[in-house]
């Protein structure tokens, strides 16, 4: 069994899988929604403190069958979580099912915490309570057609919660798959991006974060492998170190944002400074109508509304009609990448794509297109 898995949503296992592999861990093996590497816990911290593009990092432990609750309890049996934490810390199981005999979550979320916490008062004649917000040992169990992995998790919060995000406008781009788009989009983190409906800014601060090599997790203070026992802290304190040693302080390019809702735009900013990069972000109000290149060159990436809500598609329309016009009579030279849920609207663009991704925001299946403009 590999020794993690980095989770991420459907279409980013590739550009995650090669930045797994740029943090010199080349045994990778990619599935749909994930990449499991083979590493010590020290990669896993560095994953953990490094990756940009995962939603987690699990450590899967049992693959198994089960079709009832007495199968999942001495499947779980197999393993032994008593040398993650001590009874004396606390646990919760997540638990998730689909196509399978066992069709309640809760009930198989039970099973799974029965075994565990059994195998507590065996050993120790006491056993670990359960925190649903902030448990010092979370478990993963997924079913799909009776067959169920379960994973111990290392994170705890998502990675994309990178902790500069405290505001945002409607419908904010999740911080990994932004950094995922700069990925997809090839980036060569060395020339100006333009964002020109930036909304809270995700794109320009998480693309002024890898151009400056601050690390996505160096804002916050807690991940799951913390509280773990064994958790090897001078090698954690290492892995920091290293990481703020690379740290850049300037660059000689900025990155440029605009929004035609100021309110969005004060909150861009402020999540800006608080991700250390608003001294290279310009953020400026105005309609993509009106958006014009500060530099001669570099990428434009965005986001615009897919128009999902009833009765808002003919007003986004019109913004898919202006950022077109934009881009054609004013980013000559450029090249554009465009994510949108919206298939109708990307036609309504009347602009050639020359490459494509698949992905998801959230629910929402996406296209990301690129677009040369001459
Ligand atoms: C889907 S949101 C972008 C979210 C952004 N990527 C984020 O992570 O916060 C689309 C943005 O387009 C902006 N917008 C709508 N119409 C616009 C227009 N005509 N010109 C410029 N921005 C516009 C909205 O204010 C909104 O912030």
């Amino acid at each position: 069994m590999p020794s993690f898995l980095a989770i991420c949503p459907k279409g980013l296992s590739e550009v995650l899988e090669k930045e797994i592999q740029g943090l010199g861990i080349p045994s990778t093996q990619k599935i749909a929604a994930g990449v499991f590497f083979d590493t010590n816990w020290e990669g896993c911290y560095k994953v953990n403190l490094h990756s940009r593009i995962a939603s987690r990092v699990v450590k899967p432990v049992l693959d198994f069958p089960a079709y009832n609750g007495d199968d999942i309890y001495n499947n779980v049996l197999q393993h032994d979580f008593t040398k993650y934490i001590s009874p004396d810390q606390t646990l919760k199981v997540d638990a998730a099912v689909k196509e399978c005999a066992i069709h309640d979550q809760r009930f198989l979320a039970m099973k799974v915490k029965d075994a565990i916490v059994d195998q507590f008062r065996e050993k120790y004649g006491r056993r670990p309570d359960v925190d649903n917000q902030r448990p010092a040992l979370r478990i993963i169990i997924q079913g799909r057609k009776n067959e169920f992995h379960l994973s111990v998790d290392t994170s705890g919060d998502a990675l994309y919660m990178r902790g500069y995000r405290l505001e945002a406008g409607d419908a904010p781009l999740k911080e990994n798959l932004a950094a995922a788009l700069l990925a997809m989009a090839e980036w060569d983190k060395q020339s100006p991006v333009i964002d020109p409906l930036c909304g809270s800014g995700t794109i320009l601060i998480e693309a002024a974060m890898m151009a400056m090599n601050i690390a996505p997790g160096s804002l916050r203070n807690r991940f799951g492998f913390m509280s773990m026992i064994g958790f090897e802290k001078d090698k954690w304190e290492a892995v920091v170190e290293e990481a703020i040693s690379q740290e850049k302080t300037e660059l000689p390019y900025l990155f440029y944002g605009s929004d035609i809702d100021r309110k969005v735009l004060k909150m861009a900013k402020d999540n800006a400074r608080r991700a250390g990069v608003d001294h290279v972000i310009e953020f400026k109000p105005g309609p993509v109508a009106t958006c014009e290149p500060q530099v001669p060159a570099g990428l434009v990436v965005t986001n615009p509304p897919y128009g999902v809500r009833l009765g808002d598609e003919e007003n986004v329309r019109d913004i898919y009609k202006d950022l077109s016009y934009t881009l054609k009579n004013r980013f000559k030279g450029w090249n554009a990448w465009i994510l949108s849920g919206n298939k109708d609207l990307i036609t309504d663009l009347k602009l050639k794509a020359t490459r494509r991704h698949f992905t998801y925001n959230g629910p929402i299946e996406c296209r990301f297109l690129k677009y040369e403009m001459f």
